[in-house]
């Protein structure tokens, strides 16, 4: 246990979050590989160099990672905390996804969802012990005066708990997903919808996506906790990495699974893309929906247009969302059924997590996709017109932080609406391909105003005043 006042840590700038940038896996002989994940997180922190004394501060999620923490074995720069496994499962499958998540993405379905009782109260009380695992870690780490940057809806009371053990340390917590409007975050019990407001309000800097989220934030604020105090609130559109993006997709292994995905799709026919985790949000079926009254309203694109769906796997632990997979197959398998001929496949599903293939995918894209009930940004908007061969039409959700930035370019869906979704795809693939080019290098252009390097050094900066 840290305390206020006596021994402080070594690191200047300090990123907590759920999931961290590396993670562990056990090899057949025992011994450990590592793998490191993407992101803007880990471009942003690369961004500030090696000597700058940060230190990202993480959930041991893996049996790999545990292990790693046992033998003390993690890479320099990274503390993994093994707080234990049901109080992890209670806090992340629990409370962050099953309710934070849900309220902020509208997701729960009257008349069964949500039900607040004596279950939701004991989970709780484990997403606050693993809130405080993390304050008390970082408490323990932050060097006098440091910058502490908590990440997300996992750890909102972390800057609270954090400002009481060190009220030295400046503090910031980003959302990176939508903030909900008062009328649905009040779902939540009074007493946990004003910890969590209280949670975040401890620190001195809030980050958002859009303007949007910060201000349903501050709404909420304004109704429910008597407003923000002293907490000043900030957008930071985190944009695609394009120098990144364009050198991968040029690379080999890229290159090789663009040949065998034009062998599934078959010569000369449009490909509409989309990628995502198979989650709730991104609204996936309704997607595969439109793609079908497309194929049922508009028979000219049988046989000249392929759907290259890929939807990696995402929650599993949670029932809904193995439901929500099946169903995503179930509706594509269907669609093949009904339309597919001898030499043409309409969709092409693919659910193993590859990112290789998902930029040979964005490559390949005449259209993007991108449909999502409500979203924090959703990068996969921003990425496909900056990696696109040919340039891309981009479809997208007026829901999604994106269409803040490239709705002017885009084909505007409400994504609820099926058949208005099928138009929209029919519009985006009828585009003369000189104007498809002219507008996908202005949704591009858009997309990598703030790249993560960036976007991470303004909120150091804002956040060191
Ligand atoms: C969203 C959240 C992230 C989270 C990611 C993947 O983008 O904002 O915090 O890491 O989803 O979800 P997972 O549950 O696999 O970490």
């Amino acid at each position: 246990m840290a305390s206020t006042s006596s021994s402080f840590g070594a690191a200047q700038v300090l990123v907590a979050s759920n999931r961290g940038p590396v993670s562990y896996e056990i090899q057949e002989d025992g011994s450990l590989r590592s793998k490191r994940g993407g992101g803007g997180l880990v471009s942003g922190l690369s961004a500030i160099g090696p000597d700058a004394g940060a230190l990202w501060v993480c959930s041991a999620l893996s049996d790999g990672d545990r292990e790693a923490v046992r033998r003390g074995a993690g890479e320099d720069g990274v503390r993994m905390l093994d707080v234990p496994a049901d109080v992890h499962a209670d806090a992340y499958n629990g409370i962050a996804n099953s309710v934070l998540w849900f309220v902020h993405h509208m997701l729960y379905q009257t008349p069964l969802e949500p039900v607040f009782d004596a279950e939701f109260r004991r989970q709780w009380a484990s997403y606050e012990a693993f809130n405080r695992a993390f304050a008390e870690a970082l408490a323990e780490e932050a060097a006098e005066g440091a910058a502490v940057l908590v990440q997300d809806y996992h750890l909102t009371l972390v800057p609270g708990m954090l400002r009481e053990l060190r009220p030295d340390v400046r503090i910031s917590h980003f959302s990176h997903t939508p903030w909900a409007p008062v009328e649905y975050f009040r779902m939540l019990p009074d007493d946990i919808a004003g910890q969590v407001l209280r949670g975040m309000l401890g620190a001195d800097r809030l980050g958002f996506l859009t303007r949007r989220w910060a201000d349903a934030f501050t709404a909420c604020c304004e109704a429910l906790a008597g407003g923000l105090g002293e907490t000043v609130v900030g957008v930071h559109g985190l944009g695609a990495d394009a120098d990144f993006l364009r050198k991968r997709s040029r690379e080999a292994d890229v290159d090789e699974r663009m040949a065998a995905l034009r062998e599934q799709i078959g010569e000369g026919r449009k490909v509409v893309v989309r990628v995502d985790r198979t989650e709730l949000s991104k609204n996936i079926v309704r997607g595969l929906l439109a793609y079908r009254r497309l194929l049922a309203d508009r028979p000219e694109w049988r046989e000249r247009v392929v759907h290259v769906a890929f939807a990696y796997p995402s929650r599993q632990d949670l029932e809904v969302y193995r439901d929500y997979t099946a169903e995503v197959r179930r509706v594509a398998e269907s669609v093949n059924e009904e339309f597919g001929t001898a030499g043409w496949t309409p969709v092409v599903l693919h659910v193993q997590d590859d990112f290789a293939r998902s930029l040979a995918a964005y490559r390949l894209a005449d259209v993007a996709l991108v449909n999502p009930i409500r979203d924090g940004m959703n990068l996969v908007a921003k990425e496909v017109p900056v990696v696109s061969d040919a340039g891309c039409a981009l479809v997208l959700s007026r829901e999604a932080g994106a269409y803040e930035e490239l709705g002017e370019d885009a084909f505007v869906v409400n994504p609820y609406d099926v058949t208005g979704t099928a138009e929209a795809l029919h519009e985006a693939l009828s585009l003369p391909d000189g104007e498809r080019a002219e507008r996908s290098k202005r949704l591009a252009a858009a997309a990598t105003a703030l790249p993560p390097a960036r976007w991470f050094l303004d909120q150091l900066e804002a956040l060191r005043g």
